[in-house]
């Protein structure tokens, strides 16, 4: 018989990968490798299931699932807004859930209603941007940043910011609100579109029994 190829699964580091392992183990998909907390191993093998897994940052979990290096990811929907990438978004996984909002001082709520032209500063561009042009008409100058967004307002750089709200504390202690709620998020899992055609079965039974887990 045919040796079996290994079905890779692309994670995003840090906590969804946690929930991901945990509910992954709850389907008998078991990875002991990777609850080796000392390895530097960046690759984990099942070799048994014939399974490979690895870590990457979110937004690069969509294109190595694109690229087909792997065949099923997990990542927010977040990222997988902006990044745009042709994948199967085929689960929502009900865990990592948060919303992308536009945030600022109260006083801004003010040029969020007469089309003014403002600064928004956010991690989410494309977001940001459809957000903006395509749902409210309003044309607005996007300035990216790479983290620690809510500074935007704070100093001065600009008027408002998209970014993820989860508990909303980050804004509270920094005398910012949600003025705009744009959309829900949540981890989501894809599926690599060639890997959904040649291994159809494997990777509709690991989400068939996904599905029932969650429901
Ligand atoms: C995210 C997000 C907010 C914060 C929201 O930042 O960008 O800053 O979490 O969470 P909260 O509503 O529970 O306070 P993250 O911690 O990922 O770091 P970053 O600011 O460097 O992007």
């Amino acid at each position: 018989m045919e040796e079996r190829r290994y079905l890779t699964f692309a994670l995003t580091k840090g906590r969804l990968a946690s929930r991901t392992l945990e509910l992954l183990e709850q389907i008998g998909i078991t990875c002991r490798e990777m609850k080796d907390k000392n390895s530097r191993k960046l690759v984990f093998v099942n070799e048994e299931l014939k399974l490979k897994f690895f870590l990457a940052k979110g937004p690069d979990v969509p294109t190595y699932v694109e690229y087909g290096a792997a065949d099923i990811g997990v990542t927010g929907k977040d990222e997988l807004l902006e990044e745009g990438r042709r994948v199967y978004e085929v689960l929502d996984l009900g865990f990592g859930k948060c919303r992308m909002c536009v945030c600022g001082p109260a006083k801004a709520r003010e040029l969020l209603l007469h089309h003014e032209m403002i600064r928004v500063a956010t991690k989410y561009p494309v977001i940001a941007k459809d957000y903006f042009y395509n749902e409210k008409y309003q044309t607005v100058d996007i300035i990216k940043l790479n983290g620690s967004v809510e500074l935007g307002p704070i100093v001065g750089l600009a008027d408002v910011i998209v970014d993820i709200v989860e508990t909303g504390s980050t804004l509270r202690e920094n005398g910012l609100e949600v003025l705009e709620e744009i959309c829900p998020l949540s981890a989501r899992m894809i599926v690599n579109q060639v890997s959904m055609q040649m291994e159809t079965e494997r990777i509709k039974e690991i989400i068939l029994r996904l599905r029932e887990k969650l429901s």
